[in-house]
């Protein structure tokens, strides 16, 4: 589906907490937006991205540090800040994306625009500076870190900084093994109390992974639409 819209004026940032800064200052040496201007006009194409289930999670966990897996042109990382926004929780989001696209954007016979999404320079995608732009459209900079890494890489990165995750959202690949192997990466990293939510239960692969995983870890998954939910008990209730 898609969710494009004409631009609309900068708001000031709001607020991601002390913590977004230090692990901005961690990664970045400061803030990832510092000096951005945007480049493209606000485009936010995505897929799924202001699931009900993803605002029903930000509503019940008050997540302070989100992370998105999988983030194209920044719609759901845009939804998750308008959550935390709408819900007054001083929270922010780390969005995790090579940037450069999955298998199936990498069809140039697609009509729906999405293989020109990629901006392709030379054989090189130009989809971060899209989704640079739209979180600095929104005003979301203080609540969005960057992170341009495979979500292999950037589970050992976030596992490095110690950072405990209250919501990671999974859409990143959509093939079984990765996103089996994201499910593995991404729960150890998720607090007690926390959740796991995943994208596009309809793809066979997806499905697959997620309820192979749902018995691995045995929790029950609970599945609204095209999301699959696995949360995580609280403290208390691990044995
Ligand atoms: C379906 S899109 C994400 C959609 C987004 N969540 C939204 O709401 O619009 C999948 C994204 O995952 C990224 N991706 C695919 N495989 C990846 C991997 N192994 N590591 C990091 N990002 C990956 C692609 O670059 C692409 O931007």
């Amino acid at each position: 589906m898609s969710e494009s819209k004409t631009p609309s004026a900068p708001k000031p940032p709001v607020s991601g907490g002390g913590l977004a800064k230090r692990i901005s200052r961690r990664l970045h040496g400061g803030s990832a937006f510092d000096g951005f201007e945007p480049r493209l006009p606000l485009d936010l194409q995505g897929w799924n991205s202001q699931h009900p289930m993803l605002t029903r999670l930000v509503k019940e966990l008050k997540p302070k540090v989100v992370v998105d897996v999988g983030v194209w042109k920044g719609a759901s990382v845009a939804h998750f800040c308008k959550c935390l926004e709408r819900f007054k929780v001083d929270g922010f989001v780390i969005a995790v994306d090579t940037f450069l696209g999955s298998p199936e954007h990498w069809d140039r016979s697609r009509s729906d625009g999405v293989y020109e999404s990629l901006r392709m320079e030379h054989g090189w995608p130009g989809l971060y500076w899209q989704f640079m732009s739209n979180i600095a459209h929104l005003g979301f900079q203080d609540r969005v870190v960057p992170l341009a890494q495979s979500s292999e890489n950037a589970a050992v990165i976030l596992r490095r900084l110690a950072l405990g995750i209250d919501l990671v959202h999974i859409d990143a690949a959509h093939e079984y093994e990765p996103v089996l192997a994201d499910a593995r990466r991404y729960w150890p990293l998720v607090n007690p109390g926390g959740a796991l939510v995943g994208d596009d239960f309809g793809w066979r692969g997806v499905k697959r992974a997620a309820m192979e995983f749902s018995a691995e870890i045995g929790i029950e998954m609970e599945v609204q639409g095209a999301k699959w939910v696995l949360r995580k008990p609280p403290a208390e209730a691990v044995t």
